[in-house]
């Protein structure tokens, strides 16, 4: 028996009324996904300065805020979707656990209330495709009940060992997929790692190099390299998104003192194929901008091998390296997203001078 819906029936709505799925993901600049904790006055009052600087504005009602806040944060949520205009901004929102005692109020006020704005909800602590299904069949109720025109996409956050196990049948159990998110503090706790971090790396997770030969143990010191605890899981994700033409990214990087820890992991997400991060600090704000979006240089290179190979097929000798189709697509990528942040930043569309 598949768990899957058959082909012909994958972008049927899943309620009467509801909006047709969607068969392409809209084509929209992700590189922040930026955390505000909505039961604060004092944060909702600057989201107009924030829409303008971020990518994403995500209202998080799930970890982090206070089980007596959360019906604050759910209702300042609403307030603050309701009082501004996100314009080409994202409004997410991260609601509770499935398994909470605050989601299902989470999803019944604020689709209702302010659906029609809402692009993407995430969905935290997914296990597998079944936790998708819940939230789509019931997005799609809502949606028909209450006249939204649009699907509100779900973004799922990888963060439990079953749900890195079912990564592909995540990635594919709807249309309404986003993408998704490392999530390394809940992974790391469900995993049980010997960690206490919110993402990064750890300084006992490496490789010693070998004794030099002749030399007596502990005179001549050996090399140590710090490796990345985070590689498998998300090349994992990055395949299994990249397979079902959704989004990956990595999540969130918890120790604000190190800014250069942030933007080397951000950097391996990015060249892994990662579209973008979250940001819990205005000043991962910029840390997130400059990484996910292409130097200029490695811009004008993708120019130049677009520009020799006019059709994309052949071979061509660019300093001394060689380009074939398979390079000319990968400078296609690095385009396309150039002109994507060019729309979005006009230092960087002087810098990229796509005309
Ligand atoms: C994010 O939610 C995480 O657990 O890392
Ligand atoms: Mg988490």
């Amino acid at each position: 028996m598949s768990a899957h819906r058959i082909p012909a029936r994958f972008y049927a709505p899943l309620a009467i009324g509801a909006p047709e799925p969607l068969r392409e993901r809209p084509v929209r600049l992700e590189r922040m996904i930026h955390f505000v904790p909505p039961h604060i006055e004092k944060i909702r009052a600057k989201v107009p300065q924030l829409i303008a600087e971020v990518d994403v504005v995500l209202g998080n009602l799930e970890d982090a805020i206070p089980a007596d806040a959360k019906a604050d944060a759910r209702a300042g949520f609403i307030a603050l979707a309701e009082a501004n205009d996100f314009g080409n901004t994202g409004l997410w929102v991260r609601i509770n656990a499935l398994e909470s005692p605050w989601v299902l109020d989470d999803i019944l006020e604020i689709v209702p209330a302010v659906g029609d704005r809402l692009d993407v909800i995430m969905l935290p602590k997914v296990e597998g495709p079944w936790d998708i299904h819940y939230l789509d069949r019931l997005l799609a109720q809502l949606e028909a009940r209450h006249g939204i025109g649009r699907p509100i996409l779900i973004h799922a956050i990888l963060e439990t060992a079953e749900g890195v196990n079912n990564v592909e049948a995540i990635a594919g159990a709807s249309p309404r997929m986003h993408g998704m998110s490392l999530g390394p503090a809940d992974l790391a706790a469900s995993r049980a790692m010997k960690t206490t971090r919110v993402g990064g790396g750890h300084p006992a997770y490496g490789v010693l190099a070998d004794p030099t030969p002749g030399s007596s143990q502990g005179t001549a010191p050996r090399a140590f390299v710090q490796q990345d605890l985070w590689h498998y899981t998300i090349a994992r994700m990055v395949d299994a998104c990249a397979a079902h033409g959704i989004k990956p990214f990595y999540g969130p990087f918890g120790d604000f003192s190190d800014p250069e820890g942030c933007e080397v992991q951000f950097r391996n997400a990015f060249l892994m194929g990662c579209a973008g991060a979250w940001s819990l600090h205005p000043s991962q704000v910029a840390i997130a901008k400059r990484v996910f979006s292409p130097e200029p240089g490695e811009v004008a290179l993708a120019k130049r091998i677009v520009e020799a190979m006019p059709d994309g097929t052949g071979a061509v000798m660019i300093d001394g390296k060689m380009q074939d189709d398979a390079t000319w697509k990968q400078a296609k990528v690095m385009l396309d997203l150039a002109r994507l942040v060019a729309e979005k930043d006009p230092d960087l569309a002087a810098a990229y001078d796509l005309s």
